[in-house]
């Protein structure tokens, strides 16, 4: 049976309200050298951010919005996209823990989805030196107890709209925290391909056709083949020909 967290927040700051628990962190790293694994989790939050400058809404005290601060200098620079694949898998696996009956999946680069909609983003914030990782913020918005979120957010789904009974918001914090630390030490212990195997495992539509549109609005079929060191999509082209894209490059379509 896996171990509780043992270092992920053992320093755990709790907020009422916060503009963003990420923004919160990175203040806290101007002025302090908090411990690695502190976490700063809030019941609300005024300004979360999303993704490539996008806002990350989340109805108050109904799910989680916390952030982890974490140390992983045994990265380089190059390597980052690991962190990306560790926190996905960490919450997949936690998720698969609590919801056995159900499929979790992670959308390339490290959204979590079930059945086609999103349930949890991660926005990862590293600060680098002489080629490696200093230190990192994973921030995770997890959609626990929004009840019919679809309604306001379409592509949205929540625990609660999956199998209708209000959840442990510290329940799901806890299982979150555990399988993150597990894979974090997995990366720590250099097992990257136990990682890359369950990153490719749970990855939606990974050799799939399905259609994607490019950034100058052309639609195309292909598959996604692979994922380069750097965290770039390589989707092969019917004609076989393959390209690598980043997450500005292309959208692809349900
Ligand atoms: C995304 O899918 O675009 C990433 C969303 C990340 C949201 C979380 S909530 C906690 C942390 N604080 C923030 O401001 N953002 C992240």
């Amino acid at each position: 049976m896996a171990q509780s967290p043992v270092f992920l927040g053992k320093n755990r700051i709790r907020l009422s309200e916060v503009s963003s628990t990420n923004d919160f962190l990175q203040d806290l790293l101007s002025k302090t050298s908090p411990m690695e694994g502190t976490v700063i989790s809030a019941d609300s939050q005024l300004q979360g951010r999303g993704q490539l400058g996008a806002k990350w809404f989340s109805d108050s005290h109904k799910n989680l919005s916390f952030s982890v601060y974490l140390e992983p200098v045994f990265l380089a620079a190059t390597e980052i996209f690991y962190l990306s694949k560790m926190s996905s898998i960490a919450i997949v696996n936690a998720l698969h823990k609590l919801y056995p009956k159900e499929k979790f999946l992670i959308k390339w680069p490290n959204d979590i989805y079930h059945e086609n909609k999103k349930i949890a983003g991660i926005l990862i914030e590293n600060a680098l030196q002489n080629d490696h990782v200093k230190h990192t913020i994973i921030g995770i918005g997890l959609n626990v107890n929004t009840e019919n979120i679809s309604s306001h957010i379409p592509a949205a789904t929540s625990i609660y709209d999956i199998v209708h009974i209000e959840q442990d918001r510290e329940a799901v914090l806890y299982h979150i925290l555990k399988s993150l630390e597990e894979f974090y030490l997995l990366l720590k212990n250099k097992d990257i391909t136990t990682i890359d195997n369950l990153y490719f495992d749970n990855l939606l539509y990974f050799n799939q056709i399905c259609w994607f549109e490019l950034q100058d609005g052309q639609q195309k079929q292909g598959k996604i083949v692979d994922i380069e060191k750097s965290g770039l999509l390589v989707v092969e082209w019917p004609s076989l020909e393959r390209e690598s894209f980043d997450v500005k490059q292309l959208k692809w379509i349900f």
